[in-house]
């Protein structure tokens, strides 16, 4: 009937950072990090921890669970804002560290959406070709991007990588449908200028480096009332109701956005899943992360209908609806 997550996997780089580690290099306190957003660790990457790496070593654990091989992956998409390199793409790497010599390969750049995004193009390829395998992979190194004298944002963000295969599949499972949306206008409020520019003619003068630059309040703001929107509009596309859904597994951006979406929908809070306590804000790879730690812990059962959710740069939005 759809296209169904056939095996998800995850990879985390070992080290652990502590809010006291960073009350050692920015003025914050574990109290301020914990209340206004949740976490309490994060996993920051070292040598040999490349993006392209952990999302190779995530896409081998969902390619184990789906019992398929690499060698049967026909496209690799990778969501990423954190390539080690801007040519070739992180996918292009990834295909050559699995060895999946027939995948074509691309990465997607929608921020903290970009798992949402990947994961609906790769259900138009396979309802357009149901006998195509296609690895979808959300991985960043955020910690490459991070300002370490800005405790705006340095407290936020994590490295880390997930990884679905899907694939078509007879019977009442799969992608539902998606809403997703875009907003330009908004790019000054969270953004990240690459290095400078080699052509004189094209500097961007209000370029502030390489770093993420964020407004935290003003896309807090937004961040609730987009999700909310989207998966309003979502539910009453597919007409599904709000009550059908059994697990939400949302980016794990803040604990504060996470809650508010929640009592502003009415769902219960037990629905859904929360690790940004762990791993801070992956951006594109939060999504995918989730959903093998709650596939790992049984929190689906066969036919139970799970919502995914997400709001990044750009901006960039959209929900998800699959029947596990
Ligand atoms: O992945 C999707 C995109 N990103 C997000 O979803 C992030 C959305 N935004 C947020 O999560 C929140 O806005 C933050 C967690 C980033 C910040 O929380 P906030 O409650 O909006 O705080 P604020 O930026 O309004 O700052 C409040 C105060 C300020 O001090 P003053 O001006 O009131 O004296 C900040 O300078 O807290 C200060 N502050 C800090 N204090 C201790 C900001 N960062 C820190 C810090 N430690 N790390």
């Amino acid at each position: 009937m759809g296209t169904a997550i056939l095996g998800t996997g995850a990879y985390l780089p070992e080290r652990v950072v502590t809010n006291q580690d960073l009350e050692k290099i920015v003025d914050t306190s574990d109290e301020w990090i914990q209340t206004r957003t949740g976490i309490s660790t994060r996993r920051i990457g070292g040598q040999g921890d490349e993006t392209y790496r952990l999302a190779a070593r995530a896409a081998e654990k969902a390619l184990q669970m789906a019992e398929v091989s690499a060698y049967e992956i026909d496209l690799i998409i990778v969501a990423t804002i954190s390539s080690h390199m801007l040519m070739p793409s992180c996918a292009c790497f990834v295909q050559k560290e699995l060895g999946a010599g027939r995948a074509f390969a691309f990465d997607i750049n929608a921020a903290c959406s970009g798992f949402v995004y990947a994961l609906d193009l790769a259900d138009k390829y396979i309802q357009a070709d149901p006998n195509k395998k296609i690895l979808v992979i959300g991985a960043e190194t955020l910690s490459s991007r991070t300002n370490w004298d800005d405790r705006n944002t340095c407290i936020l963000f994590g490295d880390g990588a997930g990884a679905v295969v899907l694939g078509h599949v007879e019977g009442n499972r799969g992608v539902i449908g998606a809403k997703l949306f875009s907003d330009g206008n908004l790019w000054r409020l969270l953004h990240m200028h690459t290095a400078a520019s080699c052509n004189p003619e094209l500097v961007q003068s209000e370029s502030p480096g390489a770093h993420i630059v964020m407004e935290g309040r003003e896309v807090f703001k937004y961040a609730v009332k987009a999700m909310e929107e989207a998966i309003i509009l979502l539910l009453d596309q597919e007409q599904v109701a709000l009550d059908a859904i059994k697990l939400v597994i949302p980016h794990q951006a803040n604990i504060r956005i996470l809650n508010k979406l929640v009592e502003r929908l009415g769902i219960r809070a037990e629905k859904v899943f929360i690790n940004v306590q762990k791993y801070g804000n992956t951006s594109a790879a939060s999504i995918p992360i989730a959903l093998d730690e709650a596939n790992r812990d049984s929190r689906m059962q066969p036919g139970d209908i799970v919502l995914l959710c997400s709001f990044g740069g750009g901006f960039t939005w959209g929900a998800t609806l699959i029947r596990w």
